[in-house]
C-alpha cells in the first residue's frame, strides 16, 4: 500500500509545471482516488489540520498538508464520504466522530458509500454501514407474486413481463389504467329493459364474437405508459360496432389518439377520462381512423396531452365531416365515423350475453388490483398472494376494457367456472394474445357493474359510399 501512495505522490510531480495544471491534476486525483482510510491508511493520532493552522471553508484544492507520502485535504469539501481528507478534519474542523466509510459488495464488485444501483422498481445505496439500503416501493413484477400465484390453485397463472418490470405499482396504477369512475348521476343511468324469453333466447355455453364475426372484431393495442383506457376502451368496442353493423362495408379502427388529443374538455388525455364523456364526443364530432391518427404513445411526459389534429364540422342531417387531412400524410382516407348514444345494461350476467350475442362486444368497467398485472392465462380471479405482505402491496385503481365473449370451464368435481372474455389495452404479447379470460356471474372486479353498448351511425348511403371507396379503390 505504501508502495502505491508512493507512485501516485511521483505522478503528482511528474504531472504538469503551471498552478491550472497542479490543481487539475489534484482535483482529478482527488475524485478517482480511493478514499484514504479504505484499507487502513488512517492514521489517527495525526493532528494534521491543526498543524496546518486552519480548516477552509467550501471546496479549496490548495488546503492541503503533507501526510504520510501524499497530502490530505482539510476543506469543508471533506464533509463527505468520498475524500482523501486528513485524518484530524472531523474533529478539528467539525468536532465530529470521523465517519466510517463503508464499501458494499455486489455480484463480487466493490462500491463505496453513495453509490447506487437499481433492483426492479427500488433504488438501492451503499449506506455508511457498508449496506445496501434500497428503497421499500411494491414494485409492478413482484417476483413473490408471480411465485405465489404459480403455486397457489387459484385457476390462473403469472408471469413476469419485461414491458412492465422496473416500474412500481403506484406507477403501473397510474399510468396503465386511466378511466375515472363515472360520476353518480352517470351510475344511476337507467338500465335498458331486456325481455328475455328462456325458450328463444338459449344462451351457448361458448361465445366468441370473433369466430361470429370475423374479420370485424378488432384487435388490442397497447396503451403505453398513457393513461387512457377511457379512449381506448371507446374506441375499441365503436370500431367492432360499427364493423358488425356495417355487415363488414366498413372494418374501421377507430383512434384512441383522436379522442386523447380532442375530447378535452373535462377530459385528461393520458391522466385519465370518463368514457361517457368519449361517447359524447363519438356521438358529436366523430373520430377517424388510426392509420389517419395513429396512436403516439408519451415518451418523457405521461400526462402530456398532444396537441388536437383533427376536427369534423356539421354537413347536415347529423352528419359530419374532416376539416383538415390526417395527421398521417401518406393516408388520405379522413372520413369521421360517429356512434348513437350509448346505453348501459343490467349487470345480469344473462343479458350482457344476449346483447354481446345480438350486436357485438360491450364496454365495461373494473377493478384492477395488483396482481392483475402479472396475469398470463386462465381465468382471472382476484388472488390474496400479496396479502402476506405489507399493505402498500395492494392498491386498485379504475380501467375499462371491452368484453367480447364468455365460456365455462368443467372442474374435475362436475362444477364450472364461468368466465368472460375481455380484450385489454396492454398489447398483444400480455395475458392470451392481449385478451384475458375472468370469472363471471358474480361481479369480480366490478366487471359487471357498469356496461355498456352503443351503435354506430351507418346509413344506407354510408354503405354505398364505402362500398365505392372500396372498389375504387382496388381498381
Ligand atoms: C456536514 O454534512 C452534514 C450532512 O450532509 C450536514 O448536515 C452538516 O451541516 C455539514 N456540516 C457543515 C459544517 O457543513
Ligand atoms: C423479470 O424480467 C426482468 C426483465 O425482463 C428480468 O430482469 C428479471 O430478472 C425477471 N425476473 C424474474 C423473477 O424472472
Amino acid at each position: 500500500m505504501k508502495l502505491l501512495l508512493l507512485t501516485a505522490a511521483v505522478l503528482l510531480l511528474v504531472v504538469g509545471e503551471g498552478a491550472a495544471e497542479r490543481v487539475l491534476s489534484r482535483r482529478t486525483k482527488r475524485e478517482l482516488a480511493s478514499p484514504l482510510h479504505v484499507g487502513g491508511i488512517r492514521d489517527p493520532f495525526g493532528s494534521y489540520c491543526q498543524r496546518r493552522g486552519g480548516c477552509c471553508p467550501g471546496r479549496d484544492d490548495l488546503c492541503t498538508v503533507p501526510y504520510l507520502d501524499t497530502i490530505c485535504y482539510c476543506d469543508l469539501f471533506c464533509n463527505r464520504t468520498v475524500s482523501d481528507c486528513c485524518p484530524d478534519f472531523w474533529g478539528h474542523c467539525l468536532g465530529v466522530q470521523p465517519p466510517f466509510i463503508g464499501t458494499c459488495e455486489r455480484n463480487g464488485n466493490k462500491f463505496f458509500t453513495g453509490q447506487t444501483y437499481k433492483e426492479n422498481c427500488n433504488l438501492c445505496t451503499c449506506g455508511t454501514t457498508g449496506r445496501w439500503e434500497c428503497e421499500q416501493n411494491a414494485c409492478l413484477m413482484e417476483p413473490d407474486i408471480i411465485q405465489a400465484v404459480n403455486r397457489g390453485n387459484y385457476g390462473w397463472r403469472a408471469a413476469n413481463y419485461s414491458q412492465f418490470y422496473g416500474m412500481s405499482l403506484d406507477e403501473g396504477i397510474r399510468f396503465r389504467l386511466g378511466t375515472q369512475r363515472p360520476s353518480r348521476t352517470i351510475m344511476n343511468m337507467n338500465e335498458i329493459q331486456m325481455n328475455m324469453d328462456p325458450q328463444s333466447d338459449r344462451l351457448p355455453l361458448y361465445f366468441n364474437s370473433a369466430e361470429k364475426w370475423p374479420g370485424k372484431i378488432h384487435e388490442p393495442l397497447d396503451q403505453g405508459n398513457c393513461a387512457a383506457s377511457w379512449a381506448f376502451s371507446t374506441a375499441a368496442v365503436a370500431s367492432d360496432r360499427i364493423s358488425i353493423q356495417s355487415m363488414g362495408h366498413m372494418t374501421p379502427q377507430l383512434s384512441p389518439q383522436n379522442l386523447i388529443s380532442c375530447d378535452t374538455r373535462n377530459q385528461g388525455g393520458c391522466a385519465g377520462g370518463r368514457i361517457d364523456g368519449a361517447w359524447w364526443y363519438l356521438r358529436r364530432r366523430g373520430v377517424v381512423t388510426e392509420e389517419c391518427y395513429p396512436y403516439r404513445p408519451p415518451q418523457q411526459t405521461p400526462a402530456e396531452v398532444g396537441r388536437c389534429m383533427m376536427q369534423s364540422r356539421s354537413i347536415g342531417r347529423g352528419k359530419r365531416q374532416a376539416t383538415q387531412r390526417c395527421p398521417n400524410t401518406h393516408n388520405y382516407q379522413n372520413d369521421i365515423y360517429q356512434s348513437t348514444p350509448p346505453y348501459r345494461l343490467s349487470s345480469n350476467d344473462k343479458e350482457i350475453m344476449k346483447e354481446i350475442m345480438d350486436n357485438g362486444p360491450v364496454q365495461a368497467i373494473m377493478e384492477v388490483h395488483e396482481d392483475f398485472f402479472v396475469y398470463k392465462n386462465g381465468i382471472y380471479k382476484h388472488t390474496d398472494a400479496s396479502f402476506t405482505k405489507p399493505p402498500q402491496y395492494r392498491n386498485h385503481g379504475t380501467h375499462s376494457v371491452r368484453i367480447t365473449g364468455w365460456g365455462e370451464e368443467r372442474n374435475f368435481d362436475g362444477t364450472s367456472k364461468k368466465y368472460w372474455i375481455a380484450a385489454n389495452s396492454w398489447g398483444k404479447n400480455w395475458g392470451e394474445n392481449g385478451y384475458f379470460r375472468i370469472a363471471r356471474g358474480e361481479n369480480e372486479c366490478e366487471i359487471e357493474t357498469f356496461v355498456i353498448g352503443a351503435w354506430g351511425r351507418i346509413t344506407m348511403e354510408d354503405m354505398h359510399n364505402h362500398h365505392h371507396h372500396h372498389r375504387r379503390r382496388h381498381i
